[in-house]
């Protein structure tokens, strides 16, 4: 379903490997488990990478598929907050339209890591790359920038995620700007300004990447926020303990699935 969206991301080559206290490790095959869009995945055996004993970074279907938006919208001269496992870094700086990437990342040793365990100068696009160590909030570019794409914190829907952006946004100035977890600020947007999540559309998209003064990606789509709907309702399903209530949103996550895709159908019977 998403294939006419955005294109399924790659994945690049990691090996176990050790920095200081982060590791890489590999995790196991797992089914059915929730993507970020996409109410049941198979998972693949993919890596991970762990500070000390807990995971702070993996590559489940649902971190895939939460960026697919990102990577699709890189373009120009792209700036990254976070390397994490370099994953939107691997993808966004393979494109030919991004004709330079500049990675900000706060910690030396995850850098380090990514070099050990990735092999980073293999990769396709390595010589468009900058790293810029330090805070990304402190970042000025000497170049103007045409994407920003934000992702320093963990949780998805973190309270942090929004202001953090806008920080970083103030110095770089970027013409266009995705970051990680934003559908669920938009979401909870329209529900505190009388939009029921049921009824986001364009309009009320456009309406929150105003009031946020930032140049959101996917402002002309009209899939796109029938999608952060969808990721929402799945998302909150999947973090919610109480079992009457997951499945009921997890039901709803399979009805607004199935609607979208008689959509994507009807739409491509027309075109034809
Ligand atoms: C969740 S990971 C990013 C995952 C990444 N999008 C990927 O595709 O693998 C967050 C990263 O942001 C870094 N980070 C946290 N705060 C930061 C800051 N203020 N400035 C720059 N990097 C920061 C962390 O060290 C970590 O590497």
């Amino acid at each position: 379903m998403l294939q006419p969206y955005w294109p399924e991301p790659l994945m690049p080559n990691y090996r176990s490997g050790r920095v200081g206290f982060w590791s890489c490790q590999p995790t196991p095959a797992l089914t059915n488990v929730p993507g970020y869009f996409i109410p049941v995945r198979q998972q693949s055996p993919g890596w991970m990478f762990k500070k000390g004993r807990t995971v702070w970074m993996s590559l489940t279907r649902m971190e895939v598929e939460s960026q697919m938006m990102h990577i699709a919208a890189a373009h120009g001269h792209t700036v990254i907050g976070g390397m994490g496992m370099g994953f939107a870094l691997f993808n966004m700086a393979m494109k030919p339209e991004v004709t330079k990437v500049t990675l900000l990342e706060i910690d030396p040793q995850v850098i380090e890591l990514v070099y050990k365990v990735a092999d980073l100068t293999q990769w396709p696009g390595y010589e468009k790359i900058e790293i810029v160590v330090g805070d990304a909030a402190e970042f000025k570019p000497h170049d103007p920038v045409d994407f920003l794409y934000m992702d320093t914190w963990s949780g998805l829907g973190s309270s942090k995620a929004l202001p953090a952006t806008q920080q970083v946004q103030k110095n770089v100035q970027a013409a266009s700007v995705g970051y990680w977890g934003q559908e669920f600020d938009l979401v909870a947007y329209c529900q505190d300004h009388g939009t029921p999540a049921t009824k986001i559309g364009r309009a009320a998209y456009r309406r929150f990447a105003e009031a946020a003064e930032l140049p959101l990606i996917e402002q002309d789509s009209l899939a796109y926020p029938r999608l952060a709907t969808l990721a929402v309702v799945l998302q909150t399903a999947a973090q919610t303990k109480d079992l009457p209530t997951r499945t009921m949103l997890q039901k709803a996550a399979f009805v607004m699935f199935n609607e979208q895709t008689e959509i994507d159908a009807a739409i491509s019977r027309f075109s034809r």
